[in-house]
């Protein structure tokens, strides 16, 4: 009878599972917030379900006159019947109000609209862009820069931003490399979570915390040719291993909503990836919150050649745990009847529904729909001088210092006859890269403007234009000056009567981001061109690049004395690149992806595995090219200090195999106060599924006065020592380790452990 009665209730637990399962059932219920959501959802009619699975593009400039006829008058009426749960891009408070009040009063169940925003890399006040940022290997700072922008941008009724962009990159072509955290996945990993708590705050009932979102998932980063949303194919140990972890680090980090992306992941539209979005991000992860599509990725499915119409669009991508649809209008179309045909379970719009209501009440807008939509706050808060201050913190330390031959940097503060050549240098624009659609144009500090805050004895000479014909736009293709060199000989007369030249040259902001991808990684334009007529006259060069993306500058690296990555650094970045010049901040910052020597070597990336004939050998049959070496021109991980850093030997010490101790003493060599950016990296020497020759797996950014010296210790466990296998199971193997801890990727102090074997092993 025991036994009996054991194996009824056996079967009722795999019954209820098994149903909870078919339904999609992956939301909780039971906390107070869950209760909240199913008793709305109970009231809720069919239509209104739908709508709140629908999000529209700002359509209406909400404080003008109501829409008359197509189709933003047909949008607008979708806002009074409950058909849309969210809008993107409409911004300030008064217009937000607005909208917000349409749908409150008007629609039956007055359910509040979210509203998102591309709130990359600040609102108003720009901070460097994210690759420049993430440059900095400074959490503390990353975790602000998102805290102000939050603050920003919540400031003009946003609550919601597509942002942290997480996707791991190892190709320089991708013009998205600009808004992620590199190509190392523990890196990103810490990153992506520092941006989602600094965007997030402590608490998201707060009217200056916004809910994040992790993007775009997944494989994104990996389009092949590095050409933007081309398909991606990758093996299940890169996914799991690199693509995966700074997701997962954002839903540790309690990451509210996730985008997917345009690209096609292994043959499937990751908009409609069941196994991405259900088995993986919502039943693997317990990921309690609600998936977007990207904008019109649902639609571009059809494209793809994977949905025969915009019905099927629907139908796939909800069933595939898509739960909001931008701006394909598939779902507002085509999901009610699909319910009623029995092709789409209404379970499965109940379990859409229930995680974007449980946002909706995380953000207290249930409670107050109109929290974000203060005019004063508004006035008060944007371009704030404190979140000012807070972008040139972050701009200083996200410089790279790429070569200083004899000390030529820093210039003495009373230098006199400084020459300053190149368009960027006086571009008030480029600065702000590409993703600053809620900021406004020309208002980053130049770098002239910057310079004449410090030391005014200096000429400047445009020396050639980097854009041809007339204005830039976000949207438009941009046109790069491949001819005119008319102002090269006003440059070369400048630099032959200077003591110094300062040359800022690069991409213009427009060349990176979004749809920018580049097939050359040079100096865009006649800029080289530039850069060694100057050189030809005067060889005192400081070069300042200005870039979104790892550029392939060899000439520049073996003839010029002094280079300094200046990137996009946002609304401060003349202020931060002459301080930098001028000696006020020591260079602290560590290059986060590697740049190649040339195109040809990308993908190009330090955490490479070993091929089965590493070399180098005296003979043809090892893994090379005839014309160019495997190493990058600056390895991940490098950057120099106007001091310099000895790292003495390791210690290991491995007596608790849980607890590995590596440790080593660091000592400021040189003359001047600096930032060092101490990493360890791990190589685990034969494991199951092949290991990169080396991974990253700690660091430490500490500041030494000249002559002190610092002792670091980094703790291994298994967290650090293990990897996912091929069935996304995280083991941890014995054996043989390397150890290094250095100042970049390719320079440290070695040493080597072995690993007992170990009972636990998790999942
Ligand atoms: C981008 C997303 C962005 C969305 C909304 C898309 O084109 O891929 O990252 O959040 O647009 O602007």
């Amino acid at each position: 009878m025991k036994q009996f009665l054991q194996l009824m209730l056996s079967v009722f637990v795999i019954l209820t599972i098994t149903s909870c399962q078919e339904q999609n059932m992956t939301t909780k219920t039971d906390d107070a917030v869950g209760q909240k959501v199913e008793e709305l959802l109970n009231k809720m009619t069919l239509d209104e379900k739908v709508g709140q699975m629908n999000q529209y593009n700002g359509f209406w400039e909400a404080t003008g006159p109501v829409p008359e006829g197509g189709d933003a008058k047909a949008k607008y009426e979708h806002l009074k019947t409950g058909m849309v749960g969210s809008v993107l891009n409409v911004k300030g408070a008064e217009n937000v109000r607005k909208m917000q009040e349409t749908v409150v009063k008007e629609s039956r169940l007055g359910i509040p609209l979210i509203f998102g925003y591309d709130v990359i890399h600040g609102h108003k006040t720009l901070s460097p862009v994210p690759l420049a940022e993430s440059a900095s290997w400074d959490l503390a700072a990353i975790e602000k820069s998102a805290r102000v922008a939050a603050i920003e941008a919540s400031a003009v009724g946003i609550n919601w931003t597509f942002a942290p962009m997480m996707d791991i990159s190892r190709d320089a072509r991708w013009g998205r490399v600009m808004e992620g955290g590199g190509e190392d996945p523990y890196l990103g990993g810490l990153i992506a979570a520092a941006r989602v708590k600094g965007f997030q705050g402590d608490d998201l009932t707060k009217d200056n915390t916004i809910a994040a979102c992790a993007k775009h998932f997944a494989g994104y980063g990996f389009s092949e040719a590095g050409r933007d949303y081309n398909t991606v194919d990758v093996g299940t140990s890169t996914l799991y291993n690199v693509i995966f972890p700074p997701f997962q680090a954002a839903i540790d980090a309690d990451v509210k909503t996730v985008m997917n992306s345009f690209n096609v992941l292994n043959g499937i539209p990751a908009t409609a990836d069941e196994w991405l979005m259900r088995d993986i991000l919502k039943k693997k992860w317990g990921f309690e919150g609600f998936v977007i599509s990207d904008w019109g990725s649902g639609k571009e499915m059809i494209d793809h050649g994977f949905a025969r119409d915009l019905e099927h669009v629907a139908e796939l991508a909800t069933n595939s745990g898509s739960d909001m649809d931008m701006e394909s209008t598939a779902n507002v179309k085509h999901l009610k009847a699909l319910v009623e045909s029995g092709k789409v379970k209404e379970s499965t719009i109940d379990d859409a529904v229930r995680r974007i209501l449980r946002v909706k009440f995380e953000l207290g807008l249930m409670d107050d729909p109109y929290k974000y939509c203060s005019p004063e706050r508004e006035k008060e808060l944007i371009y704030h001088p404190d979140h000012q201050a807070a972008a040139l913190d972050m701009a200083k330390k996200s410089i790279v210092l790429l070569k200083n031959e004899n000390g030529l940097l820093p210039l003495k503060k009373d230098q006199k006859n400084i020459a300053v050549i190149g368009a960027l240098a006086d571009d008030k624009n480029s600065p702000l890269g590409s993703w600053r659609i809620g900021s406004d144009d020309n208002t980053a500090i130049s770098v002239t403007e910057g310079l004449k805050a410090i030391n005014s004895n200096f000429k400047y000479a445009k020396g050639a234009d980097l854009v041809a014909g007339g204005p830039v736009s976000f949207i438009n293709e941009l046109k790069i000056n491949e001819t005119d060199k008319s102002g090269f000989a006003e440059a070369v007369n400048l630099a032959k009567g200077s003591e110094v030249v300062i040359m800022v040259l690069g991409e213009h902001g427009f060349q990176s981001g979004e749809g920018r991808s580049r097939a050359k990684l040079d100096l865009p334009g006649v800029q080289q061109e530039l850069l060694e007529t100057v050189y030809k006259v005067n060889k005192n060069i400081v070069l300042v690049l200005m870039n979104g993306r790892p550029l392939t500058i060899p000439w520049a690296a073996e003839n010029i004395p002094a280079i300094v990555e200046g990137w996009q650094l946002g609304s401060q970045s003349g202020n931060a690149i002459a301080q930098i010049l001028f000696g006020e901040y020591n260079p602290s910052g560590k290059l986060p992806m590697s740049f190649p020597r040339s195109v040809g070597q990308v993908p190009l990336y330090y955490n490479h595995f070993s091929t089965g004939r590493p070399g180098p050998i005296d003979l043809v049959f090892w893994t090379h090219y005839g014309d160019e070496s495997n190493t990058p021109l600056y390895p991940f991980g490098y950057g120099l200090s106007y001091t310099t850093f000895e790292y003495g030997d390791l210690k290991i010490d491995a007596t608790d195999n849980k607890n590995i101790k590596v440790s080593t003493t660091i000592t400021n060599t040189g003359k001047v106060a600096g930032e060092e950016v101490a990493q360890l990296y791990i190589q685990d020497k034969v494991g199951s599924v092949v290991r990169p020759v080396k991974e990253l797996k700690g660091f430490e950014k500490f500041n030494l006065e000249p002559g002190a010296s610092k002792t670091l210790e980094f703790v291994l466990t298994e967290k650090e020592l293990g990897f996912y296998d091929n069935q996304g199971k995280f083991i941890v193997e014995p054996g043989d380790f390397n150890v290094m801890i250095g100042t970049s990727s390719d320079k440290g102090s070695e040493g080597s452990f072995v690993l007992k074997a170990m009972n636990d092993v998790k999942n």
